[in-house]
């Protein structure tokens, strides 16, 4: 990431011969002591002009690379003024760095429940960054209502890069009605659309690592795939519905596993230059209640902000990486496994995973206040293992590996409460395939992904539908690399083109009525990497990012671009008032 201003001569010559000449410089650090703001455009939580009733700053830490200040603590409590209830909460996680740093990931936790993943950019040009991430915590609440401790990690380190983060958090609590962006009920759908849950939970239980508080923060590892980490927790007999939020980030081998060709070995064939550690570009994030597999997602691919092109990242976030996305299970119909007043295991385990996973969830309660215990049956159990095919061909420089899955899941429950008697059937649609070329003597790469997740979740009461929620998500992702010509000595050039995209619908159908709302976020970029002795010594690269939300009375649109570290154009705009553009 460094720019050696001495070296730069050479290699605008270098480039000259390899490619062509599209490679200007990289503009000076903008003037003033903040430094670069970085940018997550995504739709804010709470639109402009509304204020909060009252905002609280929770915690405030510097995150050096000493040791022991890697946790940080704060005694919170909501302010007396906004006592619970709130029409929403918005968490803000305010940072700058002094410097230039590497990529970091972040978490904080309310009581050992993870409330926000988080990744910090890389500031492309010497000098200071700050950002902003605004994430809709209300569904929450059940966390923040009583008094807690806030917990955030942010793991740094000043060996190789000088940068310390400064790390601010607060809450914002709204009273009276926010603007309705929010119809569906109390979420948001900041980044992603979150299920169809009207209220938030009345209990939150954390499955994480219990000593969390003693240092090393509250995620658990996964190391491989064989490994199923797990924590016993006791739920209360009458809950009524149940929601499992899984968190995971991924480190080490499995950084960039989205790029990940598959290794010949892996398929017992001869082994080549594709054989290590590459197991291909798929994984599957589970959970397990006493080791019954009750269901997983494939993860959205978030590009950390060192990967493939740094400077596509910067100023401009990649989609999810100042709020990496969690993933719903809906349990419910599992509920009668839990409702015997003992402690069951729960497990989280990452199919195909190298090390190492950071993973969390939180199990979403609801509390049915009008009955000591509540009956569940699990009537239907349907959940056998994705279908995945894999083929890889390889020789000494070339090839293409794939990697196909499929499945479908369906699983029914009832339970009865003072709501009465409720059936729940899930039914959850699996499509993904991950393919990688290597072509020209290994001058050029391409990866291919496509994830597509659809469930179901209907409520029947007598046979006669209450609810039906209908989740769609797709994540496509395409990066084509190309060398222009074999390394020239130590050196050479690499040009990326990437494409990236979210979508995310969810259609609600209740009392007649069927609500929709949608986002798109989508981001297209190319650009230039140096390569030194196999490292990065001078990127530039240009990034179009397009965000859009819709519901019944909300719609808003984002467009920026950047190119070379700076903001050439950005619009916000609600979609009347660009629909004629
Ligand atoms: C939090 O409150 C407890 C007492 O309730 C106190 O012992 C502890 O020192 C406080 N922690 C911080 C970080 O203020
Ligand atoms: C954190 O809060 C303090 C006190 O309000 C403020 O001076 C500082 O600039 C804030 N830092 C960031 C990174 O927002
Ligand atoms: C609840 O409803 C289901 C499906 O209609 C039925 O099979 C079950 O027996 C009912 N449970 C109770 C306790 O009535
Ligand atoms: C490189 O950066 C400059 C700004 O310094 C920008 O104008 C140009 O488009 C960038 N090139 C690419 C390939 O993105």
């Amino acid at each position: 990431m460094n720019l050696h201003a001495s070296k730069l001569p050479f290699l605008l010559l270098l480039l000259f011969i390899t490619t062509s000449n599209r490679f200007p410089m990289i503009k000076a650090p903008f003037p003033g002591s903040l430094g670069l703001e970085h940018i997550d455009p995504t739709l804010p939580p709470v639109l402009p002009g509304q204020t909060p009733k009252c905002s609280a700053l929770v915690l405030q830490q510097d995150f050096g690379g000493i040791v022991g200040s890697t946790l940080a603590s704060a005694n919170y409590s909501h302010p007396r003024e906004c006592p619970f209830p709130w029409t929403r909460v918005v968490l803000e996680l305010s940072i700058a760095a002094s410097e230039v740093q590497k990529h970091r990931i972040a978490a904080v936790w309310i009581d050992g429940a993870e409330v926000l993943r988080s990744t910090t950019p890389v500031p492309m040009v010497q000098g200071a960054a700050f950002w902003k991430v605004q994430k809709d915590v209300t569904r929450y609440s059940a966390l923040l209502r009583q008094f807690g401790v806030m917990y955030m990690m942010l793991e740094n380190s000043q060996d190789a890069y000088p940068g310390v983060y400064s790390a601010n958090v607060s809450l914002h609590f709204y009273r009276n009605a926010v603007e309705q962006t929010n119809i569906l009920g109390v979420t948001t759908s900041h980044p992603t659309i979150k299920g169809h849950y009207r209220e938030p939970a009345d209990l939150i239980l954390p499955i994480s690592n219990k000593n969390g508080y003693t240092g090393s923060g509250f995620w658990l590892m996964i190391n491989d795939e064989s490994h199923v980490a797990t924590s016993a927790i006791k739920i209360p007999m009458n809950a009524y519905q149940a929601m499992l939020e899984i968190f995971v980030s991924y480190h080490g081998t499995d950084e960039n596993w989205y790029t990940n060709p598959l290794g010949a070995s892996n398929l017992g064939q001869p082994s080549n230059p594709f054989s290590q550690g590459t197991n291909g570009g798929f994984r599957q994030i589970y959970a397990t209640i006493d080791d019954k597999f009750v269901g997983g997602h494939i993860p959205f691919a978030v590009i950390y902000p060192g990967a493939i092109n740094p400077s596509f990242w910067s100023p401009v976030a990649s989609i999810g990486a100042f709020d990496m996305p969690s993933y719903y299970l809906e349990v419910t119909p599992f509920l009668s496994l839990l409702l015997d007043g003992q402690k069951h295991r729960f497990g989280l385990g990452v199919r195909d995973a190298q090390p190492y996973w950071l993973v969390t969830a939180n199990l979403h309660l609801w509390i049915d206040q009008f009955s000591d215990s509540c009956k569940a049956e699990l009537v239907q159990y349907n959940l056998p293992p994705l279908k995945i095919t894999r083929n890889a061909e390889w020789t000494s420089v070339e090839g293409e590996s794939e990697i196909i899955a499929e499945g479908f899941q369906r699983y029914e429950g009832w339970v009865v409460s003072s709501k009465g008697n409720l059936t729940t059937i899930v039914e959850h649609k699996i499509k993904f395939t991950s393919k990688v070329e290597v072509h020209n003597q290994g001058l050029v790469k391409q990866v291919e992904m496509t994830n597509k997740e659809t469930a179901q979740v209907k409520v029947l009461r007598d046979q006669q539908q209450l609810q039906l929620a209908e989740l769609t998500r797709e994540g496509p992702l395409r990066v084509r690399t190309l060398s222009p010509s074999a390394p020239v000595g130590r050196m050479f050039a690499r040009e990326t083109i990437l494409f990236h995209y979210l979508e995310e619908t969810l259609s609600l159908s209740e009392n007649q009525a069927t609500r929709t709302r949608r986002l798109m976020d989508r981001q297209d970029a190319e650009g230039s990497t140096l390569m030194l002795d196999g490292n990065p010594v001078w990127e530039n690269g240009s990034t179009r990012s397009y965000y859009n939300y819709r519901d019944e009375m909300t719609c808003y649109i984002r467009e920026v671009n950047a190119a070379g570290g700076i903001v050439m154009m950005d619009k916000s705009a609600s979609c009347a008032a660009v629909s004629d553009v």
